[in-house]
């Protein structure tokens, strides 16, 4: 390293600084004597490239130390830098041609600035037994091609609110230039130039004033400073980012949730129970906005326990209206967390508002569970009560919708054959009665054999026959019926044997009248025991609408071409 000449000059100055020049850092200059305040950041410099820059030394500008006392104590102030992009610390040259850098008391000038100048300015105030340091970083900024501005500079922010007037100085230009002094200010808003006077705005001297803010007055407002002083002319650029935000309120927050008359939060054991803390801030300037939730009156701060978890979010509109919305999670929710009061608090500066969650146990499952198979119990009871009763008419209204007629597939000739007691009352019921209905009415193709049988043929032979020919055969039960003779037997072991056996026929048994004693015959006490008897009640029976007439109408085939008054006679004919 090169022993800077400077620094022979700035050590006769400060009697005993014994600094070596050849090392930087503060380790290896008597670090142990010089107390380091470390970067001060909040004081970091930003100035334009070729403006006039102004670097003042903290430790005075903030009032630790007196610069006219501290001098007049044998103190001394040392300025130091280390220039961007190194690692050296060096004494500022302060014997620039034109004093473009110059100390005056407890400031350095840059008259002007240059970009190499940018870097961390150290100053040092110390005597044999004293010394303490700070360091400043300064950027010397370029301003953007065919722009007013830097973007990398960073603004002063202001806000006015909607329709109210606004005051905009040019900022941080104090000090620069003794008061007597009028610079010449021009103002650009986004770095158009601003009409001295214009609708709702006017600057005069070093601000601007707006009368009546409106929304598209926001952006950035820059004033360029330029004075002459001592032969020497200064420029100084500013910008103020002004925002509009929503008009002047004296309005408390206001709680959007929880909200006792709209809404009580469904909580259910052992899940997580949910509430939110939704609250709306209209805007108010300076004015801290802040919201909260209590358990018990005690305020909910985060990671207090691990059963309540807070997240909350916020949103901020272009006027500056906020909201907050604060997520109280209680886990695995319990009945002893009902007994609780949960409170959300919201605060601004024109007062402080609360509102309280309520919370009720959500309907169980099992309830609901319960709830609904009591309504499909009902609803199955129900249609078992319309089946009982009207099982016939649903029967005979799916057949006559969806049955089959037997007769397309099973090469029969009839649809029922009619056996019964040859005796005159029942012959009489048979004819008159039933075979009318059957036939005149329903369309069934019916075969008596008194009526139908040819003469001079086997009795046996022809009835096997025309059994073997019929789908169904009514066996018109009386006491009667076991009494005559072989006829009636043969017909029913017939049909009984061949619904047994073969299943081609259907016995249906129709009782015109009460029998005693139905164990006489075998296989009629079993066909009486399986079978449903079909109850003749007499001649009030005889509207086609009853149940008699429904119940032989379903145990007759479906019979789809309903052409009356068809027979076997013409067939055998
Ligand atoms: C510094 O001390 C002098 C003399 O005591 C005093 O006049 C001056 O106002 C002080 N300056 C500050 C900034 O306190
Ligand atoms: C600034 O620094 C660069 C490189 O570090 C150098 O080339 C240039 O000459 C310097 N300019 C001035 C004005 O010192
Ligand atoms: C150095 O300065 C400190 C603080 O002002 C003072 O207390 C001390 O006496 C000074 N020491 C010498 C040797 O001047
Ligand atoms: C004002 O300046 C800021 C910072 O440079 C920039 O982000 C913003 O876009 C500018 N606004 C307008 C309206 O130019
Ligand atoms: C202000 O300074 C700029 C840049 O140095 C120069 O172009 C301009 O003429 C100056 N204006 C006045 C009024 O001095
Ligand atoms: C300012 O400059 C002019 C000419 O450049 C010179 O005549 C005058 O003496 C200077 N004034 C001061 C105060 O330096």
């Amino acid at each position: 390293m090169v022993l800077n000449p400077w620094l022979f000059i700035l050590c006769n100055t400060a009697a005993i600084f014994s600094f070596s020049g050849t090392s930087p850092s503060s380790e290896n200059h008597q670090s142990d004597s010089c107390y380091d305040w470390g970067v001060y950041d909040a004081k970091s410099l930003q100035i334009y490239d070729g403006e006039l820059g102004k670097l003042t030394c903290p430790l005075f500008s903030e009032a630790r130390y007196n610069y006219s006392t501290s001098l007049a104590s044998g103190l001394s102030l040392l300025w130091y830098w280390i220039r961007q992009g190194q690692d050296l610390e060096e004494p500022i040259d302060f014997r620039l041609p034109d004093n473009r850098i110059l100390k005056e008391r407890d400031v350095v000038w840059f008259q002007p600035s240059a970009v190499n100048d940018s870097g961390l300015y150290i100053c040092m105030l110390r005597n044999s037994t004293f010394c303490q340091r700070v360091a400043v970083p300064l950027s010397v900024l370029q301003k953007d091609p065919s722009s007013c501005v830097s973007s990398k500079m960073k603004h002063n922010k202001m806000m006015i609110p909607l329709e109210t007037k606004g005051d905009l100085h040019c900022p941080d230009i104090e000090g620069y230039y003794p008061p007597s002094l009028q610079p010449s200010i021009r103002w650009y808003k986004d770095c158009q130039p601003l009409k001295d006077k214009s609708f709702e705005k006017e600057v005069i001297g070093d601000r601007i004033v707006i009368y009546i803010m409106r929304k598209d007055y926001a952006g950035n407002y820059t004033c360029i400073v330029n004075y002459t002083l001592h032969n020497r002319s200064h420029v100084l650029t500013r910008t103020t980012t002004v925002r509009v935000v929503g008009m002047p309120s004296k309005r408390k927050p206001v709680i959007h949730h929880p909200n006792k008359d709209q809404e009580v939060v469904k909580v259910s054991l052992g899940d997580t129970a949910e509430l939110l803390c939704h609250v709306y801030f209209p805007f108010l300037m300076n004015s801290p906005t802040e919201a909260w939730w209590t358990v018990d009156g005690k305020k909910l701060e985060p990671f207090t326990t691990e059963r309540y978890q807070l997240s909350s979010s916020f949103e901020s509109t272009e006027l500056d209206d906020r909201t907050i919305k604060i997520l109280l999670k209680i886990m695995h929710f319990t009945e002893e967390d009902l007994k609780h009061n949960y409170v959300c608090f919201a605060k601004n500066n024109e007062g402080e508002v609360s509102s309280q969650a309520f919370l009720k146990l959500r309907v169980t499952y099992t309830m609901e569970l319960a709830c609904g198979l009591g309504i499909t119990l009902f609803i199955v009871v129900s249609l078992v009560i319309v089946y009982h009763v009207y099982w016939l008419e649903l029967v005979l209204l799916y057949r006559a919708n969806f049955g089959t007629d037997e007769a397309n597939t099973d090469g029969k000739e009839y649809d029922v054959y009619i056996s019964y007691a040859r005796n005159a009352e029942e012959e009489e019921f048979v004819l008159l009665t039933l075979r009318a209905v059957l036939e005149n009415e329903f369309g069934y193709k019916v075969c008596i054999f008194d009526r139908d049988s040819l003469p001079g043929g086997t009795i046996t032979d022809e009835t096997l026959n025309f059994i073997k020919k019929s789908r169904r055969i009514i066996v018109l039960l009386s006491p009667n019926y076991l009494l005559q003779g072989t006829q009636e037997l043969l017909e029913l072991k017939a049909g009984i044997s061949n619904m047994a056996l073969t299943g081609s026929i259907r016995v249906v048994l129709v009782q015109y009248k009460a029998v005693k004693n139905t164990s006489a015959v075998k296989e009629l006490k079993r066909a009486c025991s399986a079978l449903t008897v079909i109850k003749w009640r007499g001649e009030k029976a005889s509207d086609l609408n009853c149940k008699f007439w429904k119940q032989i109408h379903v145990a007759l085939p479906v019979k789809r071409d309903l052409r009356p008054k068809a027979s076997c006679e013409k067939l055998l004919s």
